[in-house]
């Protein structure tokens, strides 16, 4: 009898978490190694939410809370959605779970029966097809193009769906691609899903309030109501208000559907942080102020590194409308022979030997679903961003 279960073999280690502790391996030896793998805002998390938590604790908001969260912040959720999606939930049509991740976790956990497919294209977060393999289902994956921004045409969305098909994973802004749709390319989507009755839509809102110039966010139940009944609409304060460690992600859907997931997490985590929970009452409730200015600060970023990386010989970057990604493609770099002596053959080498050569740590797009490409995250300083465009530029060059 095999002690460890067979669904552990279905599932693979995340490569973005691998690479940044390659990073970290590399730089405790004594490396200068700049991490452009992390996928979280290098901004601290608001001082009003911070004190928040801080009076929850004197108050001794410190015991298990509701499963599906405090009714202060299942109502905060319920007017977030009204205020900026013009979304109509009530609070029992919410729920609060560890991280956006758990969230996701959950809805497939209370879902899936094996032979069930999910839709998924790629370039996908690396989380989904795993979630759903471990909770028994199959994912099914839809290629976008770079020619197209990576984004899903609605003729293939039309194909990839079958009888079998339970849900569409739909993420926008994107990670790993920053591709973000705007009304009308989501509606063309939209149509799609009208013609499918029986296809759920989990919408993965996680990066919304990270989209710029005049992009307006989009998300699939405000472009088309009729899909009410049959969305899970998911978001979270991890990327928006700077706060990954503290682990709250929400959604909200049908009543049923939130009951399910209700049920999953009472008797796995039971309710998220009760002092995070406060916190994230206030980074929804409380002054919005530093989202547009943060969101300058990632604009500025994306143009540096898009225009640096189009400069690297090989290198082809779209500009991408949000996130705080970019997923150039390193085609022109196959083929040829890095500075080691070993040929380019993927875009894995690529990445293994920028960071032999120049120490930049970066995640090959194959992990992703989508090659030959990699994604960096912008996520860090101006200077650091200059200095691992240049080194990746000097890199480019030395392939030959
Ligand atoms: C697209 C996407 N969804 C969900 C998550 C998970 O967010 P959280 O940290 O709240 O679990 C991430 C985090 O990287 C993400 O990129």
């Amino acid at each position: 009898m095999a002690f460890l279960a067979d669904a552990l073999s279905r599932v693979k280690p995340s490569a973005t978490i691998a690479v940044s502790q390659k990073a970290r391996d590399l730089k405790a030896k004594g490396r200068d190694v700049i991490g452009l793998g992390a996928g979280e805002p290098d901004f601290d998390t608001p001082d009003n939410i911070k004190q928040a938590a801080i009076e929850a604790i004197n108050r001794g908001e410190t015991k298990y809370t509701p499963v599906s969260g405090i009714p202060e912040l299942r109502e905060a959720i319920a007017r977030k959605f009204k205020r900026e999606n013009n979304l109509d939930y009530t609070p029992a049509q919410t729920i609060v779970g560890t991280g956006g991740k758990q969230i996701l976790f959950n809805a497939f956990m209370a879902t899936m029966n094996a032979g069930d497919e999910v839709v998924i294209p790629t370039p996908y977060w690396v989380s989904y097809p795993e979630m759903v393999s471990l909770c028994g289902g199959t994912p099914v994956f839809v290629a976008t193009t770079q020619e197209n921004r990576f984004k899903l045409r609605p003729e293939d969305l039309d194909r990839a769906i079958t009888p079998k098909t339970k849900w569409f994973v739909f993420n926008s802004p994107s990670n790993p691609s920053g591709a973000a749709y705007t009304h009308d390319e989501l509606k063309a989507l939209t149509d799609v899903l009208l013609k499918h009755p029986h296809v759920w839509i989990l919408t993965d809102d996680m990066y919304e309030h990270l989209t710029y110039g005049d992009f307006k966010f989009a998300t699939p139940v405000e472009v088309e109501p009729k899909l009410y009944d049959r969305t899970l609409t998911m978001n979270g304060v991890s990327k928006a208000y700077a706060m990954t460690g503290w682990r709250i992600g929400y959604a909200a859907g049908p009543l049923s559907l939130i009951k399910a997931m209700d049920m999953i997490q009472g008797q796995q985590t039971s309710g998220a942080c009760s002092i995070a929970q406060w916190a994230a009452v206030e980074a929804l409730n409380g002054p919005q102020d530093f989202i547009p200015v943060n969101k300058k600060i990632f604009e500025a970023r994306r143009d540096l590194v898009v225009s640096m990386l189009n400069q690297a010989k090989g290198i082809e970057c779209p500009s991408p409308e949000g996130a705080f990604y970019v997923y150039p493609s390193c085609k022109g770099l196959i083929g040829k022979t890095a500075p080691s002596g070993k040929v380019i053959g993927t875009d894995e080498d690529f990445v293994s030997e920028l960071l032999e050569a120049e120490g930049v740590a970066v995640v090959h797009g194959s992990a992703f679903g989508l090659g030959p490409n990699f994604r960096i995250s912008y996520a860090t300083s101006e200077a650091l961003l200059e200095e691992a465009c240049k080194r990746i530029q000097r890199f480019c060059a030395a392939c030959k």
